[in-house]
């Protein structure tokens, strides 16, 4: 079973983080979901930048807001100055962190301008410094989350991840993707495989974890099959369907694939979103959070008509709760129909 450091997690399936997405509402949602071989293993929060930790700015304590119900919970910095990284991961593991990521495979421009993210893929003493600084600064596991390399002329899969374990790094998480790709294409599994050889020829005890694409049970065990992976990171997969890793911690423990959650009770999954969000932020947030994780979810509830558009509409939380009971009852009356064709 999945290890980083000390850490041990319940089984080698990871929430990514997706910033704008993965907060406190939706880890708890997701952790929620559990089946008989259990949910998710470790959930991270969206990157956060370490001269904004330090000053506790509301925005940065927002994404980093934790709490006893969101554990094993990692926190992710990014960032290129190691006095300033190893001070943010002493704030992180002082309050919840178990794990600390450093981001190495941001390619937004507004992350890599200032130097952060995968722009350290390219100046591997940078990234090594950091690593070292955060390494040395806490008690608490440090993983690296990287891509393959900034483009295909510059893989950094047999070079930077072992040098980084060197450094004290507990997990290397690979994005099967160069920062030049961004998110197009398809994820490249043989990259994966050549950071899992790399790493465990030298560290047999620095699990690499696989990530890219992945949004089905079906995809987890390809990716671990393939690559030889120690685990699997799911972001953009796990958005509108955050039972994926209930589905697929079942399905890798057994090989057999759980009955499909039925379209009621994913629209109560989505209306449990919707409260736990109220809980944290004020209503006008909480129904415009709600307004953009539709899209994500209305994949996974249809047939429902007019449901992005209409909800696209709602302006308070009783508007959105009766047009989401009344969604509900149709479904109810559905469901036997619904359960026959699943
Ligand atoms: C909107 C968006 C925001 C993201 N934010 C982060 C982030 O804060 N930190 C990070 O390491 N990766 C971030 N990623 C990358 C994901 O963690 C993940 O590596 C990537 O989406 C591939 O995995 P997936 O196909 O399972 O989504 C982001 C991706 C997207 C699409």
């Amino acid at each position: 079973m999945l290890r980083i450091g000390d850490v041990q997690l319940e089984n080698p399936l990871l929430l990514a983080p997706i910033a704008g997405y993965c907060d406190l509402p939706f880890r708890l949602i997701v952790r929620s979901l559990r089946g008989p071989s259990g949910g998710v293993g470790l959930a991270c929060t969206d990157l956060l930048c370490p001269q904004a930790v330090l000053r506790e700015t509301d925005t940065t304590m927002w994404l980093a807001a934790t709490n006893d119900d969101d554990r094993p919970v990692c926190m992710q910095l990014y960032g290129r100055h190691p006095d300033v990284m190893g001070a943010a991961a002493q704030w992180a593991e002082a309050h919840g962190a178990v794990t600390i990521d450093i981001n190495m495979g941001c390619p937004v421009d507004k992350v890599t301008k200032k130097n952060g993210g995968s722009k350290l893929l390219t100046e591997p003493c940078v990234a090594l410094d950091v690593a070292r600084a955060c390494v040395e600064a806490v008690n608490v596991p440090v993983t690296a989350k990287i891509r393959l390399g900034w483009d295909d002329d510059s893989y950094i899969t047999k070079t930077l991840p072992v040098a980084l374990a060197d450094v004290g790094i507990a997990a290397v998480t690979v994005h099967g993707r160069t920062t030049e790709q961004k998110f197009r294409d398809h994820v490249r599994l043989p990259g994966i495989t050549e950071v899992v050889e790399s790493v465990g020829k030298r560290h047999p005890n620095v699990p690499v974890i696989g990530n890219g694409d992945v949004k089905s049970p079906h995809d987890a065990k390809h990716m671990m099959d393939v690559t030889g992976c120690a685990g699997v990171m799911i972001g953009r997969g796990a958005l509108g369907q955050p039972w994926l890793f209930r589905d697929a911690a079942h399905y890798l423990a057994t090989g057999q694939l759980l009955d499909p959650l039925p379209r009621l009770d994913r629209a109560q999954v989505v209306l449990d979103h919707f409260e736990t969000m109220l809980r944290f932020r004020d209503e006008r947030r909480a129904v415009n959070m709600i307004r953009t994780r539709i899209s994500w979810y209305s994949k996974f509830l249809q047939p429902w008509p007019g449901l992005r558009r209409e909800v696209h509409h709602i302006k308070s939380a009783n508007e959105f709760r009766d047009y989401w009971s009344a969604g509900m009852e149709r479904l109810a009356s559905e469901e036997p129909a619904e359960a026959l064709v699943a």
